[in-house]
């Protein structure tokens, strides 16, 4: 059985006072939950403020881009290492604004994988295709491209330690939702594809949905049998919708 993870992505959002107001209902309202893990990825910034809220909360936290390596010259970056020694226990990696918007190419991309498992982060790749290469016929090649040139730099092993998110780059903040159909044929094609690999781990590995999940669209998605729980972007920046989602992941 492979337990749900609702990941809220809150991207370049939030104030101090925002955070803290997110935060605390988030805690506070999912504090009776049960068999699901909770996760928010806010901005680098305001990660030691979410720290010190959800000491002794079920909720985890974690970042959504690292850079290579440990420490360095690097200017502007933050590596695994500070988000390990801040508490992060996952880190997103390849989300689709991080390929398209600032070039991260699949090397780069698989490199920041392995950065984020040497320093115990349990890495969420992301994977998704544009809509021209859904209209093109290209969805499975490209996402097979993703995943394997992680594949190929860490092993197949190493994916006990990671999640994968489908995020279809035409549904993410659009509105537009890949119907529950749609999203499950490419979540069974990944699993597929480790399935080739490895496949106990095909069994585990939690593949999660993103792309506009919001309360509305939430339980059906998540009712197919290979979607084990979702990224959420906007829907998240809202106590009572991102709760709502934490519902329908538990099934309630
Ligand atoms: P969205 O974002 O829910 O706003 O579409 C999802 C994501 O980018 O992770």
């Amino acid at each position: 059985m492979r337990k749900p993870l609702i990941a809220g992505n809150w991207k370049m959002h939030g104030s101090l006072a925002s955070v803290m107001a997110l935060v605390e209902g988030i805690k506070k309202g999912c504090s009776s939950f049960s068999n699901i893990e909770i996760l928010v990825l806010p901005s680098f910034v305001h990660l030691s403020l979410v720290r010190d809220i959800l000491v002794s909360s079920q909720v985890s936290y974690g970042a959504q881009n690292l850079y290579v390596g440990r420490e360095g010259a690097f200017t502007g970056e933050i590596s695994g290492a500070i988000l390990a020694d801040l508490g992060c226990q996952m880190v997103l990696i390849g989300h689709s604004e991080r390929r398209h918007i600032f070039n991260e190419n699949l090397n780069l991309v698989a490199k920041k994988f392995q950065s984020a498992l040497e320093f115990g982060l349990k890495p969420i790749l992301c994977v998704g295709e544009t809509q021209a290469e859904r209209e093109a016929n290209k969805t499975e090649k490209v996402i097979q491209e993703q995943l394997m040139s992680v594949i190929d730099l860490v092993g197949i092993n190493v994916f006990q330690h990671a999640v994968i998110a489908y995020e279809p780059v035409w549904a993410i903040g659009s509105g537009l939702t890949a119907t529950p159909e749609q999203a499950e044929s490419v979540h069974v094609f990944i699993r597929e594809l480790i399935s080739q690999n490895n496949v106990d781990l095909a069994k585990t590995i939690r593949i999660l949905y993103g792309g506009s999940m919001k309360p509305e669209n939430a339980s059906s998605l998540l009712a197919k049998p290979n979607i084990d729980g979702g990224l959420i972007g906007g829907a998240s920046l809202d106590v009572e919708s991102f709760l709502a989602i934490c519902r329908a992941a538990r099934n309630e």
